[in-house]
């Protein structure tokens, strides 16, 4: 059996921040960002917390779905933003929903997350263990980045991505190919618990993001391309034949990189970071929902999914609609 999205759902906090936003706030240009990333605006939010759009998403995916809360038997929420530490935002988000026969899990793999969850979910699937999950990502970055620090700032939104997966006999995930090297970790950290207690001197730790940009571009560009090929090849697909590659919304420059790596043209790699900026865990399951209502995915198509970040980790999906 393997796991098949039959429902997606997403949600944008309500402020919109644009690069002229930011540029009253900072020294920096519209310019100077737009060029760099191809983001123009993010959304940020000011009253959403992690769980309340966690669960819009998560509602509008089961609606799609036509599956009720009680039907599911596992929810995964992929975040580094969780508004507590206990209870998780999974088990947040099946309470709001009602969704007492499921076990509610969380994960953390930084912008990574969604993608390692649907292959978390599609191993339980394939297992024979669940039929019916629910997949998050969400984040909200605004939380964690040092908004006086213009060269990380600029890059980040806020927002979640839901997907409701059924097991079914042929089509869905067909493959996944994911990795970790966290000897590269420092590149991109975020260290939210530094060791506070009685016998401590000097407390450590970094609170916000901090990101080596051209590291983190070098080893993006260089491993999402090797697991598209890898999941590819192992399954004797051409890159011609995929209709869709939903890679995650990080950079510009980084998906037009990888899709002339893999001699395709620039349609095939659809992009919303102009409006959402990076997401994170969020950016793969928000613009796979935003393409899906568009009527952009058809049953039957041959799609990719790549993640990459924090840890460092990265993994590549290929699935049929
Ligand atoms: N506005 C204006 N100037 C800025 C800004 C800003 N917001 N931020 C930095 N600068 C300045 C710097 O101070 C520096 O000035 P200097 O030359 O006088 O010292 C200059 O711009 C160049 O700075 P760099 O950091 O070298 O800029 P770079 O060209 O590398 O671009 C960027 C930065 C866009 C982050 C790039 O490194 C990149 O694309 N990295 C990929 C990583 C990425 O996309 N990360 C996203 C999050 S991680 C993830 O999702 C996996």
């Amino acid at each position: 059996m393997n796991a098949r999205i039959c429902g997606t759902g997403s949600i944008l906090p309500k402020k919109t921040v644009t690069n002229f936003d930011l540029a009253e706030r900072m020294e920096t240009s519209d310019e100077w960002i737009s060029s760099r990333t191809g983001i123009r605006e993010r959304h940020i939010a000011t009253t959403e917390t992690t769980a309340e759009m966690a669960v819009s998403a998560a509602r509008k995916a089961l609606e799609e779905a036509k599956m009720q809360p009680e039907e599911l038997e596992m929810i995964l929420v992929a975040t580094v933003t969780a508004d507590h530490i206990a209870p998780s935002a999974a088990c947040e988000v099946q309470a709001a929903l009602g969704a007492v026969n499921a076990v509610a899990i969380e994960l953390n793999a930084a912008c990574s997350g969604f993608v390692f969850a649907l292959n978390t979910a599609q191993a339980y699937v394939r297992a024979g263990i669940y039929k019916k999950l629910l997949v998050v990502g969400v984040e909200t970055l605004s939380k964690v980045v040092d908004w006086t620090d213009r060269s990380t700032c600029i890059l980040f939104g806020d927002g979640a991505g839901a997907a409701v997966l059924e097991a079914v006999e042929e089509d869905g995930i067909q493959d996944f190919v994911q990795h970790a090297d966290g000897g590269k970790g420092s590149a991109l950290l975020c260290d939210a618990r530094p060791l506070k207690n009685l016998f401590v001197d000097n407390p450590f730790g970094q609170e916000f993001v901090k990101m080596d940009g051209q590291e983190v571009f070098k080893f993006a560009v260089k491993r999402v391309a090797e697991s598209i090929d890898t999941v590819l090849d192992r399954n004797h697909i051409l890159p011609s034949q995929v209709s869709l590659y939903i890679l995650h919304q990080a950079n510009a420059r980084i998906i037009q990189t990888v899709a002339k790596h893999l001699g395709e043209d620039m349609d095939k790699f659809p992009m919303n970071i102009d409006h959402c900026a990076n997401t994170s865990g969020a950016s793969v399951p928000i613009l796979l929902d935003e393409l899906n209502r568009a009527g952009r995915i058809k049953r039957g198509d041959k799609i990719v999914l790549s993640g990459f970040g924090g840890g460092l980790t990265w993994g590549s999906i290929y699935m049929i609609w």
